[in-house]
């Protein structure tokens, strides 16, 4: 069963750390200069996706007093199409409830079909056409 958690300790943040360089190519410390700044950062909320204790995606989100972003979103390439997606999003999106955020915004590559359908699905729609990429903006009923 997949769990949608937002406790990392020492031994999530180790596995973050691996999922972030899987699912955007980066260096390892890269990765883990990141990641360091989202669990120190008291504005950024983490969702780890777990299948039996191991991590298989990551929600990054932003959270301000006027709005909330997701600054990324990403799932384990053996573990996508699975709803894993739309539960970190879930996710995100009761933080930015409880945070009384009127709305939540994502850029989204103008390319990227498979976010763009995960975003769409969860209600997410074209704020701003920036050519290369969208503002794709959620509005947040209080
Ligand atoms: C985008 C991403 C996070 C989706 O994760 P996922 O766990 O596969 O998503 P879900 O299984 O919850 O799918 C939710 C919806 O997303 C869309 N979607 C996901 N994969 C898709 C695909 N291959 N083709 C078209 N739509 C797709 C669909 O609308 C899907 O709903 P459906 O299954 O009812 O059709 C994943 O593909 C990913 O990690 N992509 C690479 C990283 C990235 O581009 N992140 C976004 C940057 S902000």
């Amino acid at each position: 069963m997949i769990e949608i958690t937002l406790d990392i300790d020492e031994i999530r943040r180790a596995q973050l750390i691996d999922l972030f360089m899987h699912c955007r190519c980066a260096p390892r410390d890269f990765a883990s200069r990141l990641v360091g700044s989202y669990l120190q950062d008291r504005g950024t909320q983490v969702c780890l996706a777990l299948e039996n204790n191991a991590a298989l995606g990551f929600c990054v989100l932003d959270i301000y007093s006027t709005h909330s972003t997701v600054d990324y979103i990403g799932v384990a390439e053996s573990h996508k199409r699975r709803g894993i997606g739309c539960g970190l999003l879930d996710c995100a999106l009761e933080l930015s409830i409880e945070n009384t955020v009127p709305f939540v915004q994502a850029g989204v590559g103008a390319t990227n079909i498979k976010s763009r359908g995960l975003f769409e699905k969860k209600g997410f729609s074209i704020s701003q056409d920036h050519g290369s990429w969208y503002m794709m903006v959620k509005q947040i009923k209080q």
